[in-house]
């Protein structure tokens, strides 16, 4: 890893088969050779291994791609963090992209809050959080210009234009990236079809519908 080069963190337990890694893949693509990119799975990976932390320590930009847990960040995604911030983080730039569930992007902002309070107080260059809704309408297939995903194809071209142009990303990239690409109704009815599906398959659709706290 040069210090030009971007270090993705793929935060996704899921890792290759993620939204997260959707993302990752499609912004690869964009930035081809321009630059150089590394991926590292938040799960999984060893955070003892040296060569991950100087490869994090060589990049000139960390790009966290990460699925929202709980209004937060996944457990492996803290830990990965707190091991990089023992060392000197200054100078490196840093940006979010969560993707959530609901189909609000809104929900991601306090993880969002977490990461630039994190860059600022490791002395990173925050170059801003993306926020998106609806990842499962992706769920770890490839990103489409043709697709209900469309504004966040359009973000990420720009996100990528600037990273590579070492230029601020516009304001129009955040706004693109969290606009709503499913209907609400749409989704909730094949959230729930899938919710239920999952439940039979294992053998707890029954269950679903227990109150035991009434
Ligand atoms: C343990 C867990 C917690 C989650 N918490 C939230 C949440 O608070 N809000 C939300 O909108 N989605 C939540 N989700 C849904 C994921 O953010 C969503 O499925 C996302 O698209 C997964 O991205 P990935 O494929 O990159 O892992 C949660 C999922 C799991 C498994």
């Amino acid at each position: 890893m040069t210090s030009d080069g971007i270090l993705f963190i793929n935060g996704s337990p899921r890792r290759g088969r993620s939204t997260s890694a959707s993302i990752i893949g499609h912004m690869r693509n964009l930035i081809g050779d321009s630059l150089r990119t590394d991926v590292v799975f938040a799960t999984g990976c060893d955070l003892s291994d040296r060569d991950l932390v100087d490869s994090m320590i060589g990049s000139r930009i960390i790009i966290l791609v990460s699925p929202l847990y709980v209004d937060a960040l996944p457990s492996e995604v803290l830990e990965l963090m707190r091991t990089f911030e023992e060392n000197d983080l200054r100078g490196i730039s840093f940006m979010a992209v969560f993707n959530c569930g609901f189909p609000e992007s809104s929900h991601n902002s306090t993880a969002i809050s977490i990461c630039r309070n994190y860059s600022a107080a490791n002395g990173m260059r925050w170059l801003g959080g993306l926020a998106i809704g609806g990842g499962g309408a992706i769920d770890g297939r490839p990103l489409s210009a043709n697709g209900p995903e469309r504004h966040v194809v359009r973000s990420l071209q720009m996100v990528c234009d600037s990273l590579v142009e070492d230029a601020p990303i516009p304001e129009e990239a955040f706004s693109l990236a969290s606009r709503q690409f499913f209907p609400v109704w749409l989704y909730m009815i094949v959230a729930n079809h899938q919710w239920k599906t999952r439940a039979k398959g294992l053998g707890v659709k029954k269950s679903l519908k227990y109150r035991p706290y009434q």
